[in-house]
């Protein structure tokens, strides 16, 4: 391929081709036109998927939160570029990460892989995996543009936000993200544009937020794409500056662009700016350079260095959020002491065997190579016994057999496939001949229950279908329901009971209609036998007969998933009882928790130790043993409040919203920003987080300057905070040190913000020096009449601790 010169490229390509370029060909590719390359994306972000979903296996990474909770951008930024070297070995150009929207209630359903409630956190970390993933010539692709923070609705809501709640929170990691790398930003490559509506205009088609502030204020130079089937319009969102129509085939570009330019709709020079940008990022991945491999075929990375990294990353990001003595005069609980005679484990709780390495929806890879709980455990060569305490699943488990499925198109072409498991995602042309838009099948096959009794069989779909057992039917779906499974797009899980016997086979059948969709579409059956007996009491008696109760609880990939938000933060099933009745049996418990989003702990008094895991990735086994038993340190800080209860949570009276408008009612409060506002005191407060040593803060200076010279956007205005901080404890660890400005009375503003953070790290009894400079932004706020940022006059206090309500020294800088 000849080097490629974007300008005279688009002089010299037709009408029709430039339309071809600007979208899809199909699910991740960019449609082909002789002589130039085609971009692959891949999602993202905790992993590489690459272009199928039952693929080649990928590295799975810790999830946002996980990452979130390092408060680290250094390792962050190995974690991108490992991520970068995985999306190599699919051959994926742009990895469609990261996730950086914000929590603005702790239900949201793909909080997981958001990093934190807080734009600067998000900032700062955000543009390091950025850097990661670029350093390997990989496009990282941004998302979604702009408060798209729930999924109730997800593809029409109108986010209803007003301008500075905008600029000074959402809009954040966006802009750092653009910024120069050396500017303390990532010069990311691609934005993706969310299916929502930001004051009533899709985002997809937002003039003011496309073209005015993303390309004119910023300066953004590389390319918008749409979420998957969210582009809304043709003239509208071409002329908005959304270069990319994703997934193809187009639906709004092709036939309907080429008719826009030629009726004048559409200006060809718009047309032209975004092929432009594409030929640019082509450029940019090293498409035309002769020097540079990219693959087709797709593999993974599975090197020791990413596993170490993995592993790394999930233990730098468990938050140690309560660390006691289970009786009075012995010491805390963690980390795990063996005596003599060694130490007797009771692993309690449904996500223990295998822990959940990774939430729902777009975001999930098939893991390498996980490493369960229970054996990473057992290989520390401590005595463990294993008892899952209740079950949590949200849908029944899938049947595992030998099923067919006899595949019919709109156009009467017949195809047959076999599967082994009754869980079927139709992303892509599902057999040869069928056309995915315009199919149906029927999944039949035998199965042998093992257990005599009632079976209860669920069934979830896009459309409508029917499910017989033994010919009789057992769920009737022909209405077809919407608002739950598969992105939201299915039905809900809707069971009934069958009496089986043991060992007679039975004959299993779902009907699926021809019928018609554009997006993707699912089947999902699932059957179970109904258990009886207390797991609860079996599991507090597994507990009162060991030396420690290491209890896992949490939720799951359909718990927290894209496609639906949490209706509530309580466990699922009986946690919450499994947990009470564990702690009676045995106070020295240590309660596990693997979610991604906070929770609620009504046991919270009752239990000694707690630690959040988050979804951790492939790793999970290894890191949870070597934090157990002390080989190391859990080193994350909360990057999210975790409040005592969901009423009192910033968003609890606007959420979701109503008649397709969500209003974000809480405005600049969110997070910790609420709490402090409202006086309300969390379960555990933003930026906690405890590890196996103390620490004191032993010093603070202050240098630099709130007057600077008179452009406002000088890099010489801000303050640099040097903090000393001595290890005061017995082993070796790692501390957070945040720094929180208060600015002057006057406005209506949050009491303090985070605008700066270091993680320092030191042996017992020595000191570590952290520096954190704020730049003149840090002490900025919005001026929503003038549409510029100013810094109020008066003395900034600055706050500087361990977390946001462990803040140990003050000073004070005055403009
Ligand atoms: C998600 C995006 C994702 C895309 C492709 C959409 O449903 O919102 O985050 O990258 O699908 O899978």
């Amino acid at each position: 391929m000849q080097r490629l010169d974007p300008p005279s490229v688009v002089g010299s390509l037709t009408l029709e081709q430039k339309v071809t370029l600007v979208a899809g060909a199909d699910t991740w590719h960019t449609a082909a036109v002789e002589g130039l390359p085609v971009l692959r994306c891949s999602d993202g972000p905790a992993g590489v998927r690459g272009t199928s979903w039952s693929g080649p296996p990928s590295a799975s990474f810790p999830c946002g939160t996980s990452l979130g909770a390092t408060f680290d951008p250094e390792l962050v930024e190995a974690v991108g570029q490992a991520l970068g070297r995985e999306a190599r070995s699919k051959g994926a150009h742009i990895l469609l990460a990261p996730t950086v929207n914000l929590h603005r209630t702790p239900i949201g359903g793909r909080n997981f892989e958001c990093m934190s409630e807080d734009p600067t956190l998000t900032a700062h970390l955000a543009s390091a995996y950025v850097r990661g993933v670029q350093s390997q010539r990989v496009a990282a692709c941004i998302k979604h543009f702009v408060a798209n923070d729930t999924e109730h609705e997800r593809m029409t809501i109108s986010s209803e936000v007003d301008a500075r709640t905008l600029r000074e929170l959402y809009l954040v990691p966006f802009e750092v993200s653009v910024l120069p790398v050396d500017e303390g930003g990532g010069d990311v490559r691609v934005v993706m544009s969310s299916y929502n509506r930001v004051n009533g205009v899709y985002a997809g088609e937002h003039q003011e937020l496309l073209r005015t502030l993303l390309r004119d204020e910023w300066g953004f130079d590389g390319v918008v794409v749409s979420d998957w089937f969210g582009t809304q319009s043709t003239a509208a969102a071409l002329e908005a500056g959304l270069d990319l129509e994703m997934p193809g085939p187009t639906r709004h570009r092709g036939e309907r662009l080429m008719a826009a330019v030629r009726s004048g709709q559409v200006s060809e020079a718009r047309l032209d700016e975004s092929v432009t940008r594409l030929l640019e990022l082509m450029r940019w991945c090293g498409l035309d350079d002769p020097d540079e491999t990219w693959s087709t075929s797709e593999t993974t990375d599975d090197a020791p260095e990413t596993r170490a990294l993995i592993r790394r990353a999930a233990i730098s990001g468990t938050v140690l959020l309560r660390n006691d003595s289970p009786a009075p005069g012995t010491s805390p609980l963690l980390p795990l002491e063996a005596g003599e005679a060694g130490l007797r484990v009771a692993l309690i709780g449904p996500n223990s065997e295998r822990g959940q390495l990774q939430g729902g929806g777009s975001a999930r890879v098939r893991a390498s190579r996980p490493v369960p709980i229970l054996g990473a455990l057992r290989e520390r060569g401590l005595d463990v016994r294993h008892h899952r305490g209740c079950v949590i699943s949200r849908r029944l488990p899938v049947i595992r057999g030998r099923f067919e499925v006899e595949y019919t198109s709109g156009d009467g072409t017949s195809a047959t496939v076999p599967i082994e498991r009754t869980s079927l995602l139709w992303a892509d042309r599902p057999a040869d001949g069928i056309d995915i838009s315009d199919f149906g099948c029927t999944i039949s096959g035998q199965f042998a229950p093992d257990v005599s009794g009632t079976w209860e069989f669920g069934l979830m779909v896009v459309g409508s279908a029917v499910l017989r057992v033994n010919g009789a039917v057992v769920v009737d779906l022909s209405e077809p329901q919407t608002g739950s499974s598969f992105f939201g797009m299915g039905s809900p899980e809707v069971r009934a009971t069958v009496e089986l016997e043991a060992g007679s086979p039975c004959h299993v059948e779902v009907t699926y209609p021809v019928q018609r969709f554009e997006m993707l579409r699912g089947l999902r059956l699932g059957a179970t036998p109904v258990v009886a007996a207390d797991e609860v009491a079996q599991a507090a008696a597994l507990a009162a007969d060991a030396d420690v109760a290491v209890v896992v609880v949490g939720t799951d990939d359909e718990w927290e998933t894209e496609g639906e938000d949490r209706s509530t933060m309580d466990l699922p099933g009986r946690q919450d009882e499994l947990i009470a009745a564990v702690v009676a049996a045995n106070p020295n418990t240590v309660v596990v928790i693997n979610a991604g989003s906070p929770v609620t702990m009504p046991w919270l008094e009752a239990v000694p130790s707690v630690m959040q895991i988050w979804f951790p990735g492939e790793e999970c086994g290894n890191a949870v043993a070597d934090m157990l038993t002390g080989v190391a340190e859990p080193g994350g800080r909360l990057p999210i409040t975790v409040p005592r209860r969901l009423a009192d949570t910033p968003a609890h009276l606007s959420h979701p919203g109503v008649h397709g408008r969500a209003h974000y009612g809480e405005g600049l409060f969110i997070g910790y920003r609420w709490y402090d506002a409202r006086e309300i005191e969390p379960a555990f407060p933003f930026g906690h987080g405890l590890g196996y040593t103390t620490w004191a803060v032993t010093a603070t200076s202050i240098s630099g300057t709130l007057v600077g010279p008179e452009s406002a956007d000088s890099a010489e205005v801000g303050v640099t905070v040097t903090v000393e901080v001595t290890n005061t404890g017995s082993r070796p660890g790692s501390t957070v040190v945040q720094c929180y400005v208060e600015s002057p009375p006057g406005l209506l503003r949050p009491l303090r913000e985070l605008r700066g953070f270091a993680r320092v790290h030191a042996d017992p009894g020595h000191t570590a020096t952290a520096q954190v400079w704020l730049p003149e932004r840090a002490f900025s706020t919005w001026d929503s009449t003038r549409e510029s940022w100013f810094v109020p006059t008066g003395a900034h206090h600055l706050h500087v601790g361990l977390s946001s309500r462990d803040l140990r020294v003050a000073g004070s800088v005055v403009r």
